[in-house]
């Protein structure tokens, strides 16, 4: 078994060798640091597949469910070709941060940061009839994974992609004695996607700088 530590040293020759983040990007983790953000943005090979995934399916409409300083944001936005990005974020801060790393990005024109409760949030985008978002990302809190999703599938159209990050959460999703809100929330999304024929997917294991994790890649019939 490998320590971790060559966890941390393959993924840094990944991003090096074949993620190739850009200057800017590299640049918006320092400024998170410094503002100091939690370090909880996703890895970068993570953000490069949202971007290769949202160049393939040609995607103009994207919907950021956890925003943070706009690390997974910006991945979003450079694979979709002058499309549109909607940001939850509940954090004045994080929204502030990430609006103004979008805007640095040249991409002030196309991302929006609706500042409040995700829930409350998506449910004005449903009461508006906001149109279907192409690709998806769920990346906030975790106990209302369940309702993130369930509110995700009214905002998508078929064969809109969405992506749920921490799915694994350091392997704790398939222990039962830990009780913690996070993985029961996690659980219930699994126990949903166990029987829902809406959507076809899979979780994807990962390790790297944030340890052990994963996320799901699910695609609307
Ligand atoms: C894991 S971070 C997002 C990371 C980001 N997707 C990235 O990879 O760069 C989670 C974010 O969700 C936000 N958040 C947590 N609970 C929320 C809620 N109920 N509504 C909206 N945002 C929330 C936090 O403030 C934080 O910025």
């Amino acid at each position: 078994m490998k320590s971790e530590a060559i966890w941390k040293d393959v993924e840094e020759y990944i991003n090096r060798k074949v993620v190739k983040q850009s200057a800017f990007q590299s640049e918006v983790l320092d400024i998170s640091e410094k503002e100091g953000l939690p370090p909880i943005n996703v890895q970068p090979p993570e953000g490069k597949l949202f971007s290769i995934i949202a160049r393939s399916i040609n995607a103009k409409r994207a919907l950021e469910i956890g925003v943070l300083g706009g690390f997974s944001g910006l991945w979003i936005l450079s694979g979709m070709e002058n499309g549109t990005l909607i940001g939850l974020e509940k954090s004045e801060k994080h929204a502030r941060i990430a609006k103004e790393n979008f805007v640095k990005a040249g991409y002030g024109n196309n991302a929006t940061i609706m500042v409040g409760d995700a829930l409350s949030s998506l449910n004005h985008l449903i009461e508006d009839k906001a149109e279907p978002f192409d690709i998806i990302l769920i990346d906030a809190d975790k106990p209302p994974y369940l309702e993130y999703f369930k509110k995700s599938i009214a905002l998508s159209h078929s064969g809109t992609i969405i992506f749920v990050d921490n799915m694994v959460w350091n392997g704790d999703i398939a222990n039962r004695n830990d009780k913690s809100e996070s993985s029961q929330g996690i659980r219930k999304l699994y126990d949903q996607l166990e029987l829902d024929e809406r959507v076809v997917g899979t979780v994807i294991q990962t390790v790297g700088t944030k340890g052990y994790d994963g996320f799901a890649v699910l695609r609307v019939s």
